[in-house]
């Protein structure tokens, strides 16, 4: 495998396919980026990978080292802390660090700065003025937890940092020569770690090994190695499989790859869906968005994921494919069958997600309860589609991720809600029938009793909204 570390082009052979990156870093000394959590929590492993995208442009973006594959690292370029001084000179984000007193004991810093240094490439590559630097920050750095600093210089280092106007791009002329002209067809150089380039080839892997090592963002797969200490002497990385990355929108359908990153879905709902983007704003950080993907999300059949119930109630479906080449269509409700368990077949996979326009343009709305506003998983996500004239409910969706063992539609509500002219008593009835139909779960992140409360909310606050009730907004109170 061959790739740019820094300044220098480097070749790996023969590393154990579940190395992830931050080992590799490490075992070649480079011992900057450091393991806070090993789960993708903390930040503190955060580098930069640049890599060219699909319309040709070289673009770097944070990740985390620590649940990121080395193997796919082949082809791009890799910056770590150490590697953003020019010349002897700090980088601008390492600078404004220094100089606002923004690191007490330094461990998260590395982090830090990498995630500022992202922030400061990304405005040098889109060539405008940013716009309100410190939600540009605050929403930079949000994958990144310092536990003693605090988070005002930090904020006020990455403003500076963007104000820098002698910031130089950190991809340098044998960075751009490589990415621009390294050829994928030879990926892998290593026998055990498979990155297939299209279905064709995806079929022939996961004919021979299953569907079980197959590995998109490795945002969850990734815990199963530095948490529960599995070892997976071979990988099929999915996250290059060209029509697993193609995004397609007609005026019917919406068609999204099951490789597509949270990131790049942000921008296809940015003009669509206020409601979904505010959602993806939430799942996880910046760095979990830039590798995560919605076939992950799903083929995870984690019963809290925050999508699956926005998809239900958008009535999409998922194709699946088997290693025979042969495809099926299964709505996004159909997909799961029991706790952890999907309709997966062992030699299945999803190619994409297809939702259909006019669902995403009907009235829609989507909550997220989780502890924290960011980088925090649900305890209960609730999705609300309603359609018909003025308050006439003509048809309505309703489905809870965290409430159940799958991500569940309530038929028996939206049976008594349908055809029906809603008013406030008709609100008050469906929210007492809601607490009948449901048997949350009780786990760390919430009990039983809060669970249901907060479905009962989410059911209210959807429905006086269609009615056309303004309610505060989590955004109005930032
Ligand atoms: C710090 C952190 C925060 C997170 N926050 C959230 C959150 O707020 N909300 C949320 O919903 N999730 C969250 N997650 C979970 C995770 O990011 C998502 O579930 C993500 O969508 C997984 O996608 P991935 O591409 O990384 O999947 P991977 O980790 O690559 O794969 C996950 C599983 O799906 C299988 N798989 C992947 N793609 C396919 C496919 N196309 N066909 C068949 N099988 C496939 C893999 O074999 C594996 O078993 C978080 C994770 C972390 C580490
Ligand atoms: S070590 Fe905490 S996110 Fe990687
Ligand atoms: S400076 Fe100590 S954790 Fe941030």
């Amino acid at each position: 495998m061959e790739f740019v570390l820094n300044k220098e082009r480097v070749q790996v052979l023969d590393i154990d396919a579940d190395t992830t990156v931050l080992n590799l870093l490490r075992q070649r000394g480079l011992v900057g980026t450091k393991e806070g959590c090993a789960s993708g929590d903390c930040g503190a492993c955060t580098v930069m990978v640049g890599a060219v995208t699909s319309d040709g442009q070289i673009e770097y973006k944070i990740v985390n080292a620590c649940i990121t594959l080395a193997g796919s690292l082949a082809g791009t370029h890799v910056v770590t802390v150490e590697g953003l001084q020019n010349g002897g000179e700090l980088h601008p984000a390492q600078r404004a660090m220094v100089e606002h007193h923004a690191s007490q004991c330094g461990y998260c810093t590395p982090g830090f700065v990498m995630s500022l240094a992202n922030l400061v490439e990304e405005q040098i590559e889109s060539d405008q003025p940013a716009g309100n630097l410190c939600e540009i920050v605050t929403r930079g750095i949000s994958g990144n937890l310092c536990r003693c600093t605090g988070y005002r210089p930090i904020v006020d280092a990455g403003i500076s940092a963007l104000n820098d106007t002698s910031s130089l791009s950190v991809c340098h002329d044998d960075a751009r020569d490589f990415l621009q002209t390294y050829d994928h067809e030879n990926d892998p150089a290593d026998g055990s770690y498979h990155r297939p380039r299209c279905l064709e080839d995806l079929d022939r892997f996961v004919g021979a090994h299953g569907n079980q090592c197959l590995v998109a963002g490795a945002t969850d797969f990734g815990l199963e190695i530095t948490q529960r200490w599995t070892r997976f002497p071979m990988i099929i990385d999915i996250s290059k499989v060209i029509e697993m990355r193609e995004i397609g929108i007609s005026d019917d359908e919406i068609s999204i790859g099951a490789s597509v990153s949270y990131s790049e879905v942000e921008q296809i709902f940015a003009e669509r869906s206020y409601p979904f983007v505010h959602i993806l704003h939430r799942l996880g950080s910046r760095q979990i968005r830039n590798t995560g993907t919605l076939g992950g999300n799903f083929a995870n059949a984690s019963p809290i994921a925050d999508t699956p119930p926005v998809f239900i109630v958008w009535e999409a479906t998922l194709e699946l494919r088997n290693s025979k080449g042969q495809t099926r269509e299964v709505s996004a409700e159909e997909f799961y069958v029991g706790y952890r368990e999907t309709i997966l077949a062992s030699d299945e996979y999803i190619v994409r997600i297809v939702i259909p326009v006019a669902c995403v343009d009907r009235f829609h709305r989507l909550y997220k309860h989780s502890k924290r506003i960011e980088d925090d998983i649900s305890s209960v996500m609730g999705a609300f589609s309603i359609w018909g004239d003025d308050q006439n409910i003509g048809g309505i969706r309703i489905s809870y991720g965290g409430m159940a063992a799958v991500p569940v539609r309530i038929r028996e509500v939206e049976a008594m809600l349908m055809g029906a002219a809603l008013n406030i008593e008709l609100v008050e009835e469906a929210c007492a029938r809601l607490r009948t139909v449901m048997t949350p779960m009780t786990d760390v992140r919430a009990s039983a009793g809060f669970r249901m409360d907060m479905a009962v909310e989410m059911l209210d606050r959807a429905l006086r909204e269609y009615m056309g009730e303004k309610l505060p907004r989590v955004d109005d109170l930032l």
